[in-house]
């Protein structure tokens, strides 16, 4: 299940951090990629150097560079990390993080990231025992955090009891059997289609648009993440497939629509992302066309509606389609819902600053027969998510 998963560890200052390098060292043959975040502590206990060799990425220990002031964004930390794992985390990192308190990157970093965070508790035993740090695990237990068992044993101080950090063996069984955990699409398959169709009008020019595939390309990912077999039906776009993801690149709406139809017929869902071409040349000239006179008219005809004729055959199938209107959108987005037959449909919206084509973050409504549910400005990694959440309820 690591293969190919993000993992940010988190070291604080306890004398377990010298477990934290076999503990990166597993990871990495496990197949996870790891980034390190470490307090100004944990420097005492394990050299930024061995977990920057080992994990083979930066350390990140201070909010920005103090050579040049490049700013190490916990934002962005939490976004790349599938896991934030915590080990070794100490009474006052655990303490911290019940309330809340930011004076360090790993902190500031766990109260922004969204993804899972587990955490390894490491300490003496009266410590781990006393009643303010059972308090503070609860806390984060009750807000969703992992918190793995702290063994009985030999402790540090020659003390026997609790607060041992879990072996880092038994670590990476744990974080494997999180993410088989969140495979809740395990058994489905969807096809996701994405990015923009290419329309020859001769063989150098064409008609196309400014769809990059990104939001296709989030989908497909974040739903191979929870175990879904996909097929990603692709137009044009200069995008990597996601891990997992089995893609199958088009050229033209017509390609687009022949594959689509194919690869339908073994999936329980699809996504409609793509942007495809509503017209395309009724003629594609052979050869390049010359340039003559002052006016060019090139006759178009009528692509054929992928989301609509999918929407005719569904049957019990679920269809989730995208919608990019400049006005009236949710009277278009509705008439959209019912004349392809769709479960829902996303909408995307123009207006809003970094939403739309190109950027990173997307604004969306969901538009379902009897409900709307309007989303804020987000990740289109976060955007990913939500569908993906919407997605599991059509099904279940
Ligand atoms: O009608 P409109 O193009 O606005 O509908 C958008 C939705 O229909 C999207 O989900 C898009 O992927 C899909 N679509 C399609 N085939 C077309 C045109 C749009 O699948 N030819």
């Amino acid at each position: 299940m690591l293969q190919g998963k993000h993992i940010l560890l988190g070291i604080t200052g306890s004398i377990a951090a010298y477990k934290a390098a076999m503990l990166c060292r597993l990871l990495r043959v496990a197949g996870a990629e790891v980034k390190v975040v470490m307090t100004p502590t944990a420097k005492e206990f394990i050299t930024p150097v061995t977990m920057a060799t080992l994990s083979k990425n930066p350390i990140a220990v201070e909010f920005y560079n103090p050579e040049n002031g490049d700013w190490h964004s916990h934002i962005s930390m939490g976004e790349w990390a599938d896991c934030y794992l915590i080990a070794p985390a100490t009474a006052n990192t655990i303490a911290k993080m019940a309330y809340g308190i930011a004076d360090n990157l790993l902190l500031t970093t766990y109260l922004s990231a969204r993804c899972q965070t587990v955490v390894a508790p490491a300490m003496d035993c009266d410590m781990f025992c006393h009643e303010a740090t059972q308090e503070n695990l609860a806390k984060l237990r009750e807000r969703g955090v992992v918190i793995l068992e702290s063994p009985e044993g030999e402790l540090a101080s020659g003390l026997m009891g609790k607060g041992r950090m879990m072996e880092p063996e038994q670590i990476v069984e744990a974080i494997d059997n999180i993410f088989k955990a969140e495979q809740t699409l395990a058994g489905k398959r969807v096809m996701v289609t994405a990015g923009a169709t290419i329309e020859a009008i001769d063989p150098v020019r064409y008609i196309s648009n400014h769809s990059t595939g990104k939001m296709g390309y989030a989908i497909a990912e974040e739903l191979a993440k929870r175990g879904a077999e996909v097929v990603l039906v692709s137009g044009k776009t200069a995008l990597q497939t996601p891990q997992g993801v089995r893609r199958v690149d088009v050229c033209s709406a017509e390609d687009m629509y022949e594959a689509s139809v194919e690869e339908f017929e073994a999936c329980d869902c699809a996504v409609m992302c793509a942007a495809v071409a509503d017209y395309t040349p009724v003629e594609v000239a052979t050869t390049k066309i010359k340039k003559s006179d002052d006016s060019f008219t090139i006759e178009l005809r009528k692509t054929k509606d992928i989301a609509f004729e999918l929407g005719k055959v569904k049957g019990s199938r679920k269809i989730v389609g995208f919608a990019l209107e400049t006005d009236n959108e949710q009277v278009n987005a509705e008439e959209k819902l019912r004349k392809k037959n769709l479960d829902m449909i996303v909408l995307n919206s123009l207006r809003d600053e970094g939403a739309g084509f190109g950027y990173d973050t997307n604004k969306v409504s969901f538009i379902e027969a009897s409900k709307r549910e309007e989303l804020p400005l987000l990740p289109k990694s976060e955007v990913a998510k939500r569908i993906a959440d919407k997605i599991e309820k059509l099904f279940f």
